[in-house]
């Protein structure tokens, strides 16, 4: 059943997609990893991201010593493959008003994987929203401020929930807390994959 609730200015609409859509689009990611593999990114301090990551389309998300940017190629020197269609369409229907995405990130969460509360700021232009599918595993999003600090709430987002990132919420900090391993039948080893759609230039 599709829901929707708002958190913090983030739109959340929850079993946006049923089940057969999430499989299918988990064929498309598989093809998409398979082209250009994932990889653990350093954070900007050397640390290694405990979320394995690609990406697909024009560009792709990346991190090193050298900071956050969104890169041509993958580090194989592969082109990043195309944006599947059947993701085109979820970003279609949920930003009508923006241009093409540019990028799908592909986060992939294993147990014990996190993301730490951040902000999504390397784009040149922050009119359009970001908008971000989870399939797999349930995983708990923290939302808080633009500013640094103060309230937060989270809601459990599950596999076929998709949030729309945009107007005064854009650049509000957000983080995946933890993920409840195990607690969907989508992928047969567990894991969350989350996919992120951006406008860059
Ligand atoms: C992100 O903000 O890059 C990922 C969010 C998520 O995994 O839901
Ligand atoms: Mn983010």
């Amino acid at each position: 059943m599709q829901t929707e609730l708002e958190l913090r200015g983030v739109r959340v609409c929850k079993g946006w997609l049923d089940p057969a859509a999430q499989a299918a689009m988990l064929a498309d990611i598989r093809a998409v990893a398979a082209a250009a593999p994932l990889f653990s990114p350093e954070t900007r301090w050397g640390k290694p991201m405990s979320v394995a990551m690609t990406s697909a389309g024009k560009y792709g998300w990346y991190s090193d010593r050298r900071g956050y940017r969104y890169e041509r190629r993958h580090p194989s020197g592969v082109d990043w493959p195309p944006i599947p269609a059947s993701v085109l369409a979820v970003w279609r229907a949920l930003a009508p008003e923006a241009p093409g995405p540019d990028c799908c990130l592909v986060n992939f969460y294993r147990d014990g994987a996190r993301m730490g509360l951040h902000q999504d700021r390397d784009e040149a232009d922050f009119t359009w929203p970001v908008v971000s599918i989870s399939l797999g595993d349930a995983a708990l999003f923290r939302v808080g401020n633009v500013e640094r600090g103060g309230k937060t709430e989270s809601v459990w987002l599950e596999s076929g929930d998709v949030c729309v990132i945009g107007g005064a919420a854009r650049l509000a900090h957000h983080g995946i807390d933890r993920i409840r391993f195990g607690s969907s039948s989508l992928l047969s080893d567990g894991g969350r994959i989350n996919l992120t759609l951006r406008v860059v230039d």
